[in-house]
């Protein structure tokens, strides 16, 4: 039988300084609940509950249209046993094994929360915990065990005697319980150091009704990593970076100082894409096989087509970079850019909702906003598509192999056809006529001698 998941996130996040709750704090574009959420539905949860506090409605907005996953609120944050205990409303009836873990840990393994389910399953114990060995065990509840081995307690730092805190065994806070869970909830008292509703006192109760706690030993200390602070949120970043790193890089990544280099899980990377230094990689962007993205470039749902080039510095968001194309460096391709094969961008050029054709060129200094260009076009430099009238947005269009000279505005809406010629420095507001030269700026006109009539004044 499936299992459920509550993941225990109603802790204030004091620490965190924000004004945004703790477990919305985003780690690699993702909040921080989100990946045990994550994690909870790929274990194979058939319900997903989580227990929220501080920034309630705020969170259950970002969450909102995931099937099977519920909110919680604990309006007053009594402990871990109580926490667990609004839980019970969603899960009532609830007949297979719960598993509880939580949400400002957001490196828990998948592998870890069917383990337990497993382990909890093939010992018939009524539940099951992980545990870990750590040299410095400050701060986490200490696991007690007796000389058969069998766990018979957890004890709080603040509870433990000074024989206790020796012991090196810790309790990360991950479990897994049988359906009885409610009923030995309502045992739970708050008789302890620190007032609060234990939710490891469990282990004792569990024991007293006779049946055995099961366990398993976690060797990734990473699972353990907890966010309680901005620095603590740094840290858990570089872990989860890292394993990006080497993940991309087994695939055949190259990157040239790989520990600067920024990516985001929703990122997918081909063989052979080499990355720069500084590169950063956003939300859905998708590099296929040969792309290089030069240093310091940054992108964002953005793709780039087997043998596409991003140049340094440059920046792209919801763009789409054919095979062959290149942009940068110092590009700037904001959404809906769209280049075609083999289509050049150079630097400081900027493109909005704009398309340009198969080899067509834009190199340098150019805006071209709700633009359409053929294929072979060229866009020289200090072109400038002038799109907006102040109310309404204008599409330029221009056709195959036309040549716009340097320096020219073209007033949307207006239409180049195939061929044409804009000569350089020209306003541009109507529409030019295939094969035609237009001219649109005061004629050049020399005065003979001015030099020397000026010297004579
Ligand atoms: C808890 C365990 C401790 C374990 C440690 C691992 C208890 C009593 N102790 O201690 O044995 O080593 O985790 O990290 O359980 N929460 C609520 N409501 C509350 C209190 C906490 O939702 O009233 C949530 C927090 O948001 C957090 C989780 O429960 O996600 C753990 O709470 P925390 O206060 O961090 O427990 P620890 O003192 O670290
Ligand atoms: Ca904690």
């Amino acid at each position: 039988m499936a299992h459920a998941v509550v993941i225990l996130a109603a802790g204030l996040g004091t620490r965190m300084k924000s004004r945004l709750p703790k477990v919305l704090h985003p780690l690699l574009g993702k909040p921080l609940v989100g990946y045990c959420i994550d994690t909870a539905f790929a274990s194979g949860a058939e319900k997903v509950v989580v227990v929220i506090g501080h920034g309630a409605e705020q969170v259950r907005q970002v969450f909102e249209g995931y099937p099977n996953l519920s909110f919680v609120v604990q309006e007053q944050q009594l402990g871990t046993a109580h926490a667990l205990a609004q839980a019970e409303p969603v899960l009532q009836g609830f007949q297979g094994p719960i598993v509880v873990t939580q949400g400002d840990t957001p490196l828990t393994q998948v592998e870890t929360l069917t383990g337990l389910v497993h382990t909890m399953q093939a010992e018939g114990a009524g539940m099951a915990m992980l545990t870990m060995h750590l040299d410095d065990p400050t701060g986490y509840g200490r696991i007690l065990r007796d000389e058969q081995g069998q766990i018979i307690g957890n004890v709080e730092q603040k509870d433990a005697t000074p024989e206790q805190r020796a012991i090196q065994e810790i309790n990360p806070g991950v479990y897994c319980f049988d359906a009885s869970l409610w009923e030995k909830l309502k045992l739970v008292d708050n008789r302890n150091a620190a007032g609060e509703y234990y939710l490891p006192d469990l282990i004792r109760i569990y024991r007293e009704a006779g049946q055995k706690i099961a366990s398993i030993e976690s060797r990734d200390t990473g699972e353990l990593l907890g966010v309680n602070s901005r620095a603590q949120l740094a840290q858990v970043e570089q872990v989860l970076l890292q394993r990006l790193r080497t993940h991309w890089m087994a695939l055949g990544v190259r990157m040239i100082q790989p520990e600067t280099i920024y990516i985001e899980p929703t990122v997918e990377l081909a063989p052979d894409v080499t990355l720069w230094p500084g590169v950063i990689l956003r939300g859905k962007t998708r590099l296929g096989e040969g792309v290089e993205v030069g240093a310091y470039a940054a992108l964002s749902d953005t793709v780039v087509e087997p043998g596409g080039k991003i140049k340094s510095h440059t920046v792209c968001e919801e763009a789409y970079v054919s095979s062959g194309a290149d942009a940068g460096p110092f590009a700037r391709l904001r959404p809906k850019a769209f280049l075609d094969e083999g289509a050049h961008v150079g630097n400081f050029v900027e493109l909005k909702n704009a398309r340009l054709g198969k080899r067509a060129k834009a190199g340098h200094l150019a805006y071209l906003g709700d633009a359409e260009v053929g294929e072979e076009s060229n866009i020289g430099a200090g072109v400038i598509t002038a799109n907006y009238d102040g109310q309404h947005k204008h599409k330029t269009t221009i056709g195959k192999r036309v040549f716009v000279g340097s320096n020219s505005v073209l007033i949307a809406p207006v239409t180049l056809a195939d061929h044409s010629f804009i000569a350089g420095g020209s306003s541009i507001n109507q529409d030019v006529p295939e094969g035609a030269l237009a001219i649109a700026r005061g004629r050049q006109r020399n005065i003979e001698d001015y030099a020397k009539r000026k010297r004579s004044q």
